[in-house]
């Protein structure tokens, strides 16, 4: 199938790549013509383990190419996905500027019967905004050209994206009649070999599907989060109540692990904007917001547990930090705990020696850019020469088994506080070091 998808971010690259990967031909496009010059060139614009391969390989095999030129692209295609970026607006909405912009070109460009489909993250109703921009254009242009919208949200991990989008566990298509949605059954078909995991509903439930499963999972992690702090104040061990309820399979193991608070693109941004669609809608949310102010407070909780340890004028002292994106396997920075708690100490006069295995670049160029009081470096073990103590802020898997001695040569002082719990408590006190976790005294 012919296939132009516009926006060229995180959700856009890699669905073009691996509607690429499966043969259908694509044309990925974008405003950003720098952008669009360099994906050409083989230049990713983000880090995604496979995402690199993939494009070099399509573009060649001439299944999938990129564009400034979106009327083009659009009308060459049979479905157009939106997937440029939604925002938070100031008061918690997702802002739908740059969706609708897309829809009014849409509108300005199709010749024929097109498939429209959502596939940014987008509030309840966006759909029939779009539809509505699509139509008026239309009518401006005096023409009568059938089209349909449809929703397909998004469920993909980072640092696991393309695998996600290949094997994924549902495809949710939100479509109001049959033709759309059997034309979306055709091009998620391939993806599905083994298992129908193709779930069919109206639009409104499939965009509130994606909402509502982010918040879910964010609440599993404030919950968690919740209980750590109750388990150092009771003197409980918060490991050791993660595998016991866990093991109940109506809870499960999964999302329930404590750390420094959730960070990136999505559960943030659909937290807070979720509780606002209820809000417009009559309804005030009580969970969603919780869920928010626990992690809005969790992020401090390793910096506090520095500032106990060695008292609010940290100007004396120098700390090592591990990980600095929001999680593993990922360069993005969008609200890592990092940041955070980075600042937290630096304001206090804190010299911070931060190493990352992806990251660097976004936090020395974007997201901790001014804060002369951090440094870099390129290898884990420089990190700690020297330091008062070494942070474990992300959980790369480089971090999981390191050289215990060569730390505690290395470190001033062998304090080491773990915002991700990855050690036990026993052997690092075996090894010498004072061990700080989260919800554990
Ligand atoms: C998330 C959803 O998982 C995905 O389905 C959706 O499409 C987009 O949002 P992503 O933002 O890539 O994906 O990250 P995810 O792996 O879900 O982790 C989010 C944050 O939660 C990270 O900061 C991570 O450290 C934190 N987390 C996760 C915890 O603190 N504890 C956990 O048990 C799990």
């Amino acid at each position: 199938m012919r296939i132009s998808v516009i926006g060229t971010g995180y959700v856009g690259l890699v669905s073009g790549v691996c509607f690429a990967q499966m043969g259908n031909s694509v044309v990925c496009v974008d405003i950003d013509a720098k952008k669009i010059e360099e994906l050409k060139q083989g230049i990713i614009p983000i880090y995604e383990p496979g995402l690199e391969e993939m494009t070099l390989e399509n573009y060649k095999n001439k299944t999938l190419n990129f564009t400034t030129d979106a009327t083009r692209a659009i009308r060459e295609s049979k479905i157009i996905f939106i997937a440029v970026g939604t925002p938070m607006g100031e008061d918690g909405s997702a802002d739908l500027k740059y969706v609708l912009a897309v829809a009014k070109t849409i509108g300005e460009s199709i010749e024929d019967y097109t498939v429209i489909v959502d596939k940014s993250t987008v509030p309840v109703g966006t759909a029939e905004k779009v539809r509505a921009t699509i139509q008026e254009q239309l009518d401006i242009r005096g023409v009568d050209i059938e089209f349909d919208v449809v929703s397909n949200p998004e469920f993909l991990k980072e640092g696991a994206a393309i695998k996600d989008f290949l094997h994924p566990d549902r495809v949710v298509i939100g479509a109001d009649n049959e033709k759309a949605m059997n034309i979306m059954r055709e091009l998620y078909a391939p993806f599905m070999k083994h298992h129908d995991r193709f779930i069919a509903m109206d639009i409104k439930s499939a965009e509130m599907t994606k909402y509502a499963a982010n918040a879910m999972l964010a609440t599993k992690i404030s919950f968690i989060n919740e209980m750590s702090q109750i388990c150092e104040r009771v003197g409980a061990d918060i490991n050791k109540v993660r595998n016991g309820i866990g093991s109940d399979s109506r809870i499960g193991y999964s999302f329930i692990y404590p750390g420094c608070g959730y960070g990136g693109s999505c559960f943030p941004k659909d937290v807070q904007a979720l509780a606002k669609t209820a809000k417009d809608f009559g309804y005030s949310p009580r969970i969603l917001d919780a869920v928010e102010a626990v992690n809005l407070d969790q992020k401090y909780v390793i910096s506090n547990k520095v500032i106990a340890k060695h008292g609010e004028d940290l100007s004396t002292k120098t700390f090592g930090v591990w990980g600095l994106s929001f999680k593993p396997e990922t360069d993005d920075m969008r609200e890592a705990s990092s940041i955070t708690i980075i600042n937290e100490l630096t304001s206090r006069g804190a010299k911070v020696v931060a190493y990352d295995p992806k990251a660097r670049y976004e936090a020395e160029s974007f997201y901790l850019k001014g804060n002369d009081n951090v440094s870099y470096v390129d290898a884990k073990y420089d990190a700690l020469k020297n330091a008062d103590a070494l942070i474990l802020v992300t959980e790369w898997q480089e971090f999981r088994s390191p050289d215990f001695q060569k730390m505690k040569e290395l470190l001033k002082e062998a304090v080491f506080f773990d915002g991700r719990n990855q050690f036990s408590k026993a052997k690092m006190q075996e090894y010498g070091f004072e061990y700080i976790q989260i919800g554990v005294n």
